[in-house]
């Protein structure tokens, strides 16, 4: 799982190489490395580190004037972070030059027949492998680059994204994709390439996403070619438009990504129903559920599958679906979905749902439920990503870019989607009093408001982080709607912050870990009016007399809960059915600040990358 990016043409390659880099560092930083060439000089930088620690290194060295660059930033899989495998990668000739994303399973059969065939090795590297193996095809069977590339790639097993040059061949690229993903950018200059688009935002507007098994060559003097890895037929390419702009991706003041991701919440949620919630007129307008609406009105089963904090929206999902239209719901972890042999039926109905569009385990859970006949609707933010490509059809978040590895407006949007879903099930279905679908249809549309409104709350919570940030543990209990976002809660102060937490549904609290609270045990419970409101002050009663500190997530004008906390924040009234938006906005507020008082790197947490493309 690492990060991609090149260019050749007319412009200068280093720039554009080095800031598409950092903007793909959300794919993984523990090493990164550049190549830039130009027709007589070539020149490769690597370090251990992040894309600044690759800027310093290449602000101590002279520079060439280069007519093409690759970058990569790593996520260590094959070999440990080093600097002699960071890539890019060179064949034992020195001619070809890779940069590859993926895995290669097989590299180790490779390996010992390129030794045998005299090939010596300096890195651990699966990417190593995979471009001396093209040049010993390229030799023995005297083929052009493209073909020989070809040929190679039909005798790997794995998964790649790859960007390859040969010294001999300056104003070329060759670049294939199988389950790693590859966006090209097309202007009358050159052609740029990305593991997503976000490296040539500035540049163009123009996008090819390669499909799994398609590879292309760059000139900039011709047009695109797109060829089939397995049988070389020639494609033709779909140009694409891009919508996202540089603004979206760029921090705009905030100190961090993930605080402007969490403030850009209620924005992202006006986009997320923009034209499908039509208040006014009553109804929901979902267009890819005309087409489709007889499906959901036959499905006997929704399953959804997901990973980390989109497995959490899910199960705001279940709850919302079966709920709302009443329909049975399971969620699952796709990595153990797509292992467990799952019975599926051919009118179950399969919601994968993915911020990046690129986890591997969704991936490969869409794919086992297609080829049992299930129909795929796929609830995802990246246009274009691998997952949004796989499904039959489904709905875009429309979040916009999402850079913080923690996610926080994806996982609201993706509940946003899913009340459309739900409300739209209750609407075809007749499963909810008219009077009652308006209410939701009317509350849904507020929220946007609502949380700009608790944003302005946030000191409260910076204050709450003061006195918890030193602590071990920390417990998160929530009910009914609110037991995901507990979940996501402890999953948000995890990954950032490093504090050890769990969550819980409350009433579990007594099975096991209430043996846990002592004073030293910070307990955040979401406490809200609607839903199971008496049975979760008689829990709040039960921490209190164990001495553990309580952190209440409570509906605006509470007493009892505020009676017994140590620290109360206070969430705008709403249908149990919603609170999960309010509720969880203060949750993302307290891991960043507790992360930031920790001196914890926010947005980019040790041991993780935004989206996991490997298993
Ligand atoms: O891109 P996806 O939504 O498929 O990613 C799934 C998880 O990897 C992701 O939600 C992860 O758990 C986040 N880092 C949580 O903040």
């Amino acid at each position: 799982m690492c990060g991609i990016v090149a260019y050749v043409g007319e412009k200068n390659p280093l720039p554009i190489v080095l800031d598409g880099l950092q903007r793909l560092e959300y794919r993984g930083y523990d090493s990164a490395g550049v190549f830039i060439s130009n027709r007589n000089e070539k020149q490769t930088t690597k370090v251990v580190g992040k894309v600044a620690a690759l800027r310093k290194a290449l602000s101590q060295k002279v520079v060439i004037n280069a007519t093409m660059g690759m970058g990569h930033t790593r996520w260590a899989t094959h070999g440990e972070p080093a600097y002699q495998n960071a890539h890019p990668h060179v064949s034992n000739s020195g001619n070809l030059v890779l940069i590859h994303n993926g895995i290669i399973e097989n590299y180790a059969i490779l390996k010992k027949e390129l030794i045998l065939r005299g090939y010596t090795f300096e890195s651990e590297t699966d990417s190593e492998v995979l471009v001396n193996w093209i040049e010993e095809i390229q030799k023995t069977e005297k083929l052009s680059l493209a073909k020989a590339t070809q040929v190679a790639l039909n005798q790997v097993i794995g998964a790649f994204g790859i960007v390859l040059y040969d010294i001999k061949n300056p104003d070329k690229l060759i670049v294939a994709r199988l389950g790693s993903p590859i966006a090209i950018g097309l202007d009358k200059d050159g052609y740029f390439v990305g593991s997503d688009a976000t490296p040539f935002l500035e540049h163009t507007r123009e996008v090819v996403y390669l499909e799994d098994n398609e590879m292309a060559i760059l000139q900039p003097s011709s047009p695109l070619e797109v060829l089939h890895i397995q049988n070389g037929k020639k494609l033709d390419p779909e140009i694409q438009q891009l919508k996202w702009n540089l603004e979206n991706i760029q921090k705009d003041g905030f100190e961090h990504f993930m605080l402007k991701e969490i403030h850009e919440q209620p924005a992202a949620i006006r986009d997320t129903l923009r034209g499908r919630l039509l208040n006014e007129e009553g109804k929901i307008q979902i267009s890819s559920f005309n087409e489709h609406q007889q499906k959901f009105l036959n499905a006997g089963r929704i399953i959804i599958v997901a990973c980390g904090t989109s497995w959490h929206a899910g199960l705001v999902g279940e709850y919302l679906i079966e709920s709302f239209a009443r329909i049975p719901v399971e969620v699952e972890y796709a990595s153990e979905f797509r292992y467990r042999e799952p019975i599926l039926y051919s009118d179950d109905i399969v919601i994968p749902i993915s911020q990046s569009g690129e986890t591997a385990d969704t991936l490969a859970a869409i794919k086992l439920a297609k080829q049992a006949g299930a129909f795929i609707y796929g609830v995802c933010n990246v246009v274009g990503s691998s997952i949004s490509r796989e499904t039959n059809s489904g709905m875009y978040t429309h979040a916009g870019p999402e850079i913080g590895v923690a996610s926080t407006k994806a996982f609201t949007t993706q509940i946003a989607v899913l009340s459309l879903i739900a409300l739209k099930l209750a609407e075809i279905k007749e499963t909810l009093p008219q009077h009652v679908l308006r209410n939701y249809l009317n509350e849904l549309d507020n929220i946007p408001e609502q949380l700009e409104q608790l944003i302005a709350q946030k000191k409260i919570v910076g204050k709450i982080a003061q006195q918890i940030y030193q602590s071990t543990n920390c417990l998160y209990l929530g009910r009914g709607y609110n037991f995901p976002v507990a979940l996501e809660g402890a999953l948000k102060l995890k990954e950032i912050s490093y504090i050890h937490a769990e969550g819980y549904p409350a009433a579990e609290m007594k099975h096991g870990p209430i043996a846990l609270i002592d004073e030293d045990m910070p307990v955040i419970v979401i406490a809200t009016r609607k839903g199971h409101y008496e049975k979760i002050v008689s829990n709040v009663q039960e921490i209190k007399s164990r001495k553990g500190i309580i952190i209440a997530i409570v509906t605006q004008g509470d007493v009892s809960v505020k009676e017994m906390a140590d620290y109360c924040i206070e969430i705008p009234e709403s249908s149990a059915c919603f609170t999960p938006f309010f509720a969880t906005l203060p949750l993302q507020f307290l891991s960043y600040y507790i992360a930031v008082l920790r001196g914890c790197n926010v947005d980019q947490p040790r041991n993780l990358a935004k989206s996991v493309t490997v298993e």
